[in-house]
């Protein structure tokens, strides 16, 4: 999408912008000093839960990760919000209370925005952040015998495809609302404490289309065992029902030539690992020797981490079974 902009701006003009359109990456990077860059980003979306709230939460979330994802710290945010018309305005209210309260629990002041009338609504975050210039987290800082580490499950796309069809258990809601409104703040805290290089958050395009655009902006491979990847409950259930969303199946179209599954991989198996993600984990490359303390670190501050792979010299992605 924004090819077109690729000859208007030429990086030489602009030496501060330490990441920008020439190395796409979660969020654009500028440097204010030698101690300091500011992290901009923006992202949102339509309603991915049928609860005001929740949908605010996680939309903030998912915007706020952005900033996570580069290694920085978010403190600024403006609301974009698109709502129709008709919406009642305490439906809006709630959406924007959920927004706001999640940038709160993040640190982060949300000091105004934008709303427009729109069909159908929309609703994220524009946000700043700040980042060590010498210290970003960057799709393109994944090196050969790290280990490949994802702080959160998968299976949020089959889940919110299943509550736009009326299939969903409240259980299963509750289960997936609860890790997508998580933020990824301690993720990026363990990446700035341990020193990381490497890494991304997991959103639309899947863990293996992330996973692709570290491999391609670092030059390496990625071999992961699918019997450490970790799903909610309820990921296999509504994959076999077909609830994929259609960025799952553009994901597994686009992504799918560079992945090699092993035969023992079934066809739900390898869709869940291309299903589109909302405010999903971080997949962090971690040097080997210190991927046993990250983790202890992450469950010490109460978060979680798994393990799922590592990182090759050989190009292209592996998926190995049980
Ligand atoms: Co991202
Ligand atoms: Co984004």
């Amino acid at each position: 999408m924004l090819r077109p902009l690729k000859g208007i701006f030429d990086p030489a003009d602009h030496p501060d912008l330490l990441v920008g359109l020439d190395s796409p990456d979660d969020a654009a990077v500028w440097r204010l000093d030698a101690e300091r860059a500011l992290v901009v980003t923006t992202d949102f979306f339509t309603p991915v839960v049928d609860t005001p709230y929740e949908y605010g939460a996680i939309a903030a979330a998912n915007s706020l990760s952005d900033v996570y994802a580069m290694g920085g710290k978010p403190f600024l945010a403006l609301n974009i919000a698109n709502m129709p018309a008709s919406l009642d305005p305490e439906i809006v209210g709630e959406i924007l209370r959920g927004g706001a309260e999640k940038a709160r629990e993040a640190g982060v002041v949300v000091a105004g925005g934008h709303t427009v009338q729109d069909e159908e609504p929309k609703y994220g975050l524009v946000v700043l952040g700040f980042v060590h210039p010498e210290k970003k987290l960057t799709k393109g800082g994944a090196r050969p015998g790290d280990a490949l580490v994802l702080t959160k499950p998968l299976g949020f796309g089959v889940t919110t495809t299943a509550i736009k069809r009326g299939i969903a258990a409240p259980e299963d809601i509750d289960e997936a609302v609860g890790w997508m409104s998580k933020l990824n703040d301690t993720a990026a805290e363990a990446a700035r404490t341990f020193g990381l290089t490497g890494g991304t958050d997991v959103t639309g395009y899947s863990l293996l289309g992330h996973g692709y655009e570290v491999a391609a902006a670092s030059g390496v491979g990625l071999r992961i065992d699918f019997e450490r990847v970790p799903f909610i409950s309820c990921a296999r259930h509504y994959a076999e029902q077909g609830a994929f969303p259609g960025g799952s199946v553009d994901n597994a179209a686009y992504f799918g030539p560079h992945v090699t599954f092993d035969p023992a991989l079934d066809e739900v198996d390898r869709m869940l690992l291309f299903d589109a993600q909302t405010s999903g984990g971080l997949l962090l490359s971690v040097p080997a020797g210190k991927t046993g303390d990250l983790i202890d670190w992450m469950r010490a501050n109460g978060r979680a981490a798994w393990r799922i792979g590592e990182v090759v010299e050989e190009d292209g992605i592996r998926v190995n079974g049980g």
